[in-house]
């Protein structure tokens, strides 16, 4: 194995689709690799798609922040130690994180996602209405993307229109890279109050919500409740945000994968191959993908020792040669099933059905809705939101 890489901070993006340089180039040819983290720790880089998911399925890694040799915030700076957090179960392992998972399952249901559906078509015909009147050309983060993922996140959660506002803004602050360490951590801490007192207004007087749903179980405390939801919030929304702008991005550039998309929508066929592929080439969740592991442990011929923080590359992942032919090709076509997108194993994205769902109705009103649509600009004019876990634009103007 040649020398280990050093540890990439923000593995920003050079442009609006691929992964950073680097990381392409090791892609398939070198699954895995060693890097060395900003503490000196040399943990291990995975670049390809199998060697991701044995890392992600394997119950010899936990993503228990207790355990976890993470070294670095994602500004480059020590971990602080992390206790474990009741009810932040995206950082448990089984039986823990199984127990908290499994009391959320049932808002993430076929029948429930159905419902959500068709209240997800009223919100984009009538977001779409307000972007026309907006003007071309506008700013279709905030004039489409943004109200739009936050009307379905409000409406899973029950939320007001006033709480989802002041969660979003909060989940932006802690979500950036450029706000100072200090400035994160306040906002974390609104947010969680925030919840909290919607918590206890719910036990008091439990609604047909998931918070009033989650009061309504045995034993678990308001403290637990709340930061389940935040998981919820925080993993859903700038997810949903960033794939939305960055997929309807991918379209506006791909012009024929674009008439294409619309002809296949126009008709009424479904198209979910062409939004598992749009997922899979845009992957949005670029870094702080990691496990720890928790014992020797054998990963692609490779010894992996107990301790030792492996870091997963999920846009190097997709774009993964071996499995994707041709992979830095957008191809509405191909069967892209296997892709990474929504992470893998028992922590896989637990909102998937429901960003599908949403994805391919805000994708369909939008490019039916406005069949003169094209950028207002060259794609390089696009402000990338690249120093972000989750990918995304800082805005995308657009014409029609
Ligand atoms: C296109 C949009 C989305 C993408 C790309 C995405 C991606 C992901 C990924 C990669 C993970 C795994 C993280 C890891 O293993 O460390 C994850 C987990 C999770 N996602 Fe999503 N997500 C999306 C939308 C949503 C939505 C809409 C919700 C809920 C409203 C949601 C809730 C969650 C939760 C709760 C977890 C943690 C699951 C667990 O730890 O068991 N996500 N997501």
């Amino acid at each position: 194995m040649s020398e280990p890489i050093t540890y990439l901070q923000h593995w920003d993006r050079t442009d609006a689709f691929d992964p950073p340089a680097v990381l392409r180039e090791l892609g398939a040819e070198q699954p895995l690799s060693r890097m060395v983290y900003p503490d000196g720790h040399v943990g291990w880089l995975a670049t390809g798609l199998e060697v991701a998911k044995e890392v992600l399925s394997s119950p010899a890694f936990s993503h228990n922040f207790h355990s976890a040799h993470f070294p670095v915030t994602k500004k480059g700076e020590p971990f602080p130690a992390m206790p474990i957090i009741p009810g932040m179960f995206i950082h448990m392992d089984p039986p823990e994180h199984t127990r908290y998972r499994t009391m959320l399952t049932g808002e993430f249901t076929t029948h429930r996602m159905a419902a959500l559906g068709e209240r997800i078509e009223v919100a984009a015909a009538e977001q779409l209405t307000t972007l026309r009147g907006l003007g071309s050309p506008a700013d279709l983060v905030t004039g489409y993307v943004q109200p739009l993922c936050r009307t379905v996140l409000n409406d899973l959660l029950g939320l007001s229109a006033g709480s989802g506002a002041v969660l979003a803004r909060l989940s932006e602050t802690a979500n950036d890279d450029d706000v100072p360490v200090e400035d994160e951590f306040a906002a974390s801490k609104e947010a969680f109050l925030h919840l909290r007192d919607l918590v206890e207004k719910e036990r008091a007087d439990p609604g047909d919500s998931m918070i009033g749903r989650l009061t309504g179980v045995p034993g678990l405390t308001d403290r637990e409740i709340t930061n389940m939801l935040l998981v919820v919030f925080a993993a859903g929304l700038t997810t949903c945000e960033g794939a939305l702008a960055a997929t309807s991005l991918a379209l506006l550039h791909h012009r024929d994968q674009l008439a294409a998309f619309r002809e296949t929508c126009a008709s009424g066929a479904g198209v979910p191959n062409a939004v598992e592929e749009l997922l899979r080439y845009t992957t949005v969740n670029q870094y702080q993908i990691f496990r720890t592991a928790l014992s020797d442990v054998e990963v692609g011929g490779h010894l992996v020792r107990a301790g030792d923080t492996v870091t997963i590359s999920l846009p190097a992942a997709n774009r993964d040669g071996s499995r994707f032919a041709h992979p830095d090709l957008l191809d509405l076509d191909r069967d892209p099933s296997g892709h990474l997108a929504f992470g893998y194993g028992v922590h896989i994205c637990l909102g998937q059905r429901l960003a599908r769902t949403l994805l391919t109705i805000a994708l369909r009103t939008l490019v039916t809705g406005l069949p003169e649509l094209t950028l207002d600009g060259p794609v390089d004019a696009v402000r990338l939101r690249s120093r972000t876990p989750v990918f995304s634009v800082h805005e995308l103007l657009v014409r029609w």
